[in-house]
Order: C-alpha cells, then structure tokens, then sequence
C-alpha cells in the first residue's frame, strides 16, 4: 500500500512536470502564432485544441481514477475536481466559440488554469502521499 502511494506520488510528479515543461510552453508558443497571424492558422486551431484536450484528458482521468480515491475525505478534492470541471469548460468553450481572437483569449485562460491547478495540486498531494 504505501509502496503503491509512493509510485503514485512519483507519476503525478512526473506528469505535472511534462504539462509543465512541454504542453504549457507548447501552448504559449502556438498562442503567439497565432496572436500575430490569427488568419492564417484559423483551419489549424481545432487540431491543436484537439491535442491539448487529448493530452489533458488523459492526465485528469488518470487524477480521477487513481489519485484522489487515495486521499479521498480530504477537502481539497473538491476544489480540485471543480477546477478540473472549470478547465473542461475552458476547452469546450475553445471549441465553441467562433472567432480567433476568442478561442486564443480562451485558450490564454486554459493555460493559467492549468497552470495554477498543477501548482496547488503540487503544493498539498505529495504531501499527503507518504
Ligand atoms: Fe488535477
Ligand atoms: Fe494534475
């Protein structure tokens, strides 16, 4: 049991680095392209919402299944599955909406989501994976 936590603190970490590392800068590399030249990237935006909802999917469902049912009773979980609702209507609505200028502000809000949901999610579940 505690062997398994251990393992499980170690991938959580090691997710949260990837999104971290590589889906977030990805984010904010694209999102400048496409600030500069909304136009021209208007047929590709809903690939790249496509493999960022993929990517995060997997992660959340993942959280879902295997994390919080090993801290289940703390408070912080339902904060954190409303957070992780807010990030699934961040992308519906990236989807949603029509023009570029939207879905890239929508997007820009994505990325903060994630960003600050990753960084509490650091800050309080490792500590109780011991
Ligand atoms: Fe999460
Ligand atoms: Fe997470």
């Amino acid at each position: 049991m505690w062997e398994r936590r251990a393992q499980i603190k170690d991938r959580l970490l090691n997710e949260h680095r990837k999104i971290e590392l590589l889906l977030l800068p990805y984010m904010e590399l694209v999102l400048g392209e496409y600030e500069k030249e909304p136009e021209r990237y208007s047929g590709d935006v809903g690939e790249f919402i496509a493999n960022v909802e993929e990517h995060w999917y997997l992660h959340a469902k993942w959280e879902e299944k295997e994390v919080l049912p090993v801290i289940s009773g703390h408070p912080i979980i339902d904060e954190l599955l409303a957070e992780h609702r807010k990030i699934k209507e961040l992308i519906e609505k990236a989807k949603r909406v029509k023009s570029m200028e939207e879905k890239v502000a929508v997007l820009r809000e994505l990325v903060l989501a994630i960003k600050n949901h990753i960084k509490k999610e650091n800050d309080v579940i490792p500590g109780l994976l011991y």
